[in-house]
């Protein structure tokens, strides 16, 4: 997608050929940074730290971090080592495990001194894949929007969309949000109410920041804002992002999901999501029982930051001293409640025959 007029990917390789460069997206919206990768370390940090998030950028950022481990030592300890470190960054997103697979089945059986250029072969790989699969969600959601615009004859179509599954989230255009480019380079008329994702704000300061430099109406809401609007009418499709579908269709994703979909259900408010094959986890089934929710600092519910009036970028507690705090960052939508995966094999049910029936290679892992 475009960064004042150009054309940017979120992960690329720096001039030197071998560093890696991506944006610090904790410096948005305020302060567009980037950040330079020379270490299996630095990849990690930036992981856990969540300057580089999002389910396919996480597994994109964590095929870099093999390259950079292998560049230092491309012996067999390495390897593991570096796919342990990497792996214990983030629990929840699925396609970190994925890509880290990815990267092991093809520097494994390559002899040393040809496992450097093996793994950046394949991660360079994984990020033009995850491209092409964005693009393809884009073209097969496409229709949905459009369908929406037919029958409002010229009023926009209203888009709840929940934390950030747009092209900061990928290595370009997203998932949940190809469509909604898509549809606003098509000429189509349509709206996004941005959720603001507390408590680290995803919505609020990075898919509101990507939609205004797109050119893309949109107005950014409290979370609990969004049952009302369906209520109202004021929705015309819920379309989010997610960081595990198990085999039988549950959908996981940035918490507060879960009750978008339920006043999705109550309001009969179509709810999609959006998800590339590598978010597929075949082994699991029961996403409530099975997927693990990763838990963070609590210092992300108990403090906000933001800029003042005068450009300083502040941190303020916004919890009583003493009050315990909770910060759980995940939740699953049951596949009940979701009405189709906007796949790039098309858009599926949610359900274990569908998903089987259409990445048969991946149900076979
Ligand atoms: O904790 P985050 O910001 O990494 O969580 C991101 C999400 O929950 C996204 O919706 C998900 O990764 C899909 S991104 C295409």
């Amino acid at each position: 997608m475009k960064v004042d007029g150009k054309h940017m990917r979120t992960i690329w390789l720096e001039p030197d050929g071998w560093s890696v460069g991506t944006i610090d997206q904790t410096a948005l919206p305020h302060r567009f940074a980037m950040l330079r990768l020379a270490s299996l370390d630095d990849a990690a940090r930036a992981i856990k730290t969540m300057q580089v998030r999002g389910a396919p950028l996480i597994g994109a950022a964590a095929a870099y971090g093999i390259c950079l481990a292998l560049r230092a030592d491309a012996s067999d300890q390495s390897l593991e080592r570096a796919y342990a470190v990497l792996l214990a960054t983030r629990p929840t997103a699925i396609n970190l495990k994925w890509a880290l697979d990815e990267m092991v089945a093809a520097v494994r059986n390559q002899p040393r001194e040809a496992r450097v250029a093996a793994a950046y072969r394949r991660a360079a790989e994984i990020c033009d894949e995850d491209v092409a699969i964005n693009q393809t969600i884009g073209r097969n959601g496409l229709p949905l929007i459009e369908a929406i615009a037919a029958r409002k004859s010229g009023e926009p179509v209203n888009v709840l969309t929940h934390c950030n599954a747009g092209w900061l989230a990928t290595v370009d255009w997203g998932t949940a949000t190809a469509p909604i480019y898509m549809a606003h380079d098509a000429g189509i008329p349509i709206h996004v109410w941005v959720d603001e994702t507390r408590p680290r704000n995803q919505g609020a300061s990075l898919t509101a920041w990507e939609l205004g430099h797109h050119g893309v109406k949109h107005t950014v809401i409290a979370d609990n804002t969004g049952g009302h609007l369906m209520q109202h009418g004021l929705v015309d499709i819920a379309i989010v992002g997610t960081d595990r579908v198990t085999a039988q269709g549950d959908v996981c994703n940035k918490i507060g999901t879960y009750l978008k979909a339920l006043a999705a259900k109550d309001n009969g408010v179509p709810f999609y999501v959006a998800l590339p094959s590598p978010t597929i986890d075949f082994t699991v089934s029961d996403g409530v029982a099975e997927i693990p929710i990763e838990q963070r600092g609590g210092e992300e519910q108990s403090t906000m930051t933001g800029r003042t009036a005068d450009g300083r970028i502040e941190t303020v507690r916004i919890v009583p001293d003493g009050s315990p705090v909770a910060n759980y960052g995940f939740d699953v939508t049951p596949a009940r409640l979701v009405t189709g995966l906007i796949t790039e094999r098309g858009v599926l049910d949610a359900a274990s025959g569908a998903l089987k029936a259409a990445f048969p290679e991946r149900a076979g892992d």
